[in-house]
């Protein structure tokens, strides 16, 4: 199959590639999406074999108005509250489904996550194919998630018919999730609503802390975020250094990324991730699959755990796989 890459120019086409059964990948704020007919089961197998996506994982329903979620989900007080609060934009709600979605959507569970992206793209042709968008990230699954259309065309050409560019996504980390159906909100993924603004809605949130192997959210116990090559954290740009000079010293080409003037030393390899933390979040993932193709060690700097930084944290704890030096 041939994948073409068009601009908004394309939007119209793939919303008759949805309504015909096909897969089509768009642009959002957050990152590239691979979508669906929410109500087309056969559609929505297509995506789970062009990411070789595990069955369990449940996909995300995008909509572009309140009036859609009740097509798919039993809306509540507070997820109305949210969505005025916070949609459009990178926040998803996990809420009762509605038996009108299949189970192919939401990998069985009784629940689904609903999001209403803000990018002009997603909007368009949610509206277009006059229907929901069942979309994951528009990476191969265990891959970093797309933050350009050249990356998506990266992992799935050939598998899909059309990507719609709409340019390098402003936020760059995948949306948050937070779990409405339980007795306290719960952050299951953080992203670009933080905890911190939504505690400013909700009397409490708590942030998921747990054995990933009984993850509330089947996505968090795979391997998420990873580069294809060695990732660690540093500390401190001393323990950077260290590390950097420790495997070029055994022949290994090492890179250090972190905030602009991490490390000032010239004749250091360093990626400038950019100087505030949406920046950082901005660039993540774009620096990550450019970085993998020239070398085999990453060394990234540790962010605080607060904000946005908490969010970037996390997946970067993910492309670590925990070991911070
Ligand atoms: O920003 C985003 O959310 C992007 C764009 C395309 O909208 N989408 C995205 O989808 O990141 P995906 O499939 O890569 O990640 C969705 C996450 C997974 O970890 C999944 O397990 C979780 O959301 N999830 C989806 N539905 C759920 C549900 N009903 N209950 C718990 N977790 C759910
Ligand atoms: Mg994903």
């Amino acid at each position: 199959m041939e994948t073409k890459i068009k601009g908004i120019d394309g939007i119209e086409e793939g919303a008759r590639i949805i309504k015909e059964g096909g897969i089509v990948a768009f642009a959002t704020e957050t990152v590239y999406g691979l979508g669906a007919d929410a109500f087309n089961e056969k559609a929505v197998a297509k995506i789970f074999e062009a990411k070789g996506r595990p069955q369990d994982n449940p996909l995300i329903v995008h909509i572009a108005g309140i009036e859609d979620a009740q097509r798919a989900a039993e809306l509540t007080d507070t997820a109305v509250k949210l969505f005025k609060a916070f949609s459009p934009g990178p926040l998803t709600l996990v809420l009762k489904k509605k038996k009108e979605l299949p189970y192919a959507v939401t990998a069985g569970l009784d629940t689904v996550g609903i999001r209403m992206p803000r990018h002009y793209a997603a909007r368009a042709l949610i509206q277009k194919s006059q229907t929901l968008i069942a979309a994951p990230s528009a990476n191969s699954s265990t891959r970093i998630s797309p933050t350009t259309a050249l990356h998506v065309y990266e992992d799935m050409r050939g598998k899909i018919p059309l990507i719609i560019d709409g340019g390098d996504c402003a936020v760059g980390i995948e949306s948050t999730v937070l779990d409405l159906t339980g007795n306290t909100p719960q952050i299951l993924r953080p992203g670009a609503v933080t905890i911190e603004m939504l505690l400013k809605y909700l009397p409490e949130v708590k942030n998921f802390q747990g054995e990933i192997k009984t993850a509330p959210s089947p996505g968090m116990k795979y391997k998420h975020y990873a580069p294809i090559v060695d990732c660690v954290l540093s500390r401190t740009a001393l323990s950077a250094l260290k590390e950097y000079k420790r495997a070029r010293a055994e022949g290994k080409k090492a890179v250090i990324m972190g905030r602009k003037g991490y490390i000032s030393d010239k004749s250091v390899d360093f990626i400038d991730l950019g100087q505030t933390s949406e920046q950082i979040a901005r660039n993540l993932y774009r620096k990550m699959r450019e970085a993998e193709k020239i070398y085999n060690l990453i060394i990234i700097e540790e962010f605080s755990r607060k904000d946005l930084e908490y969010s970037i944290m996390n997946r970067l704890i993910k492309s670590s796989q925990g070991v911070i030096i």
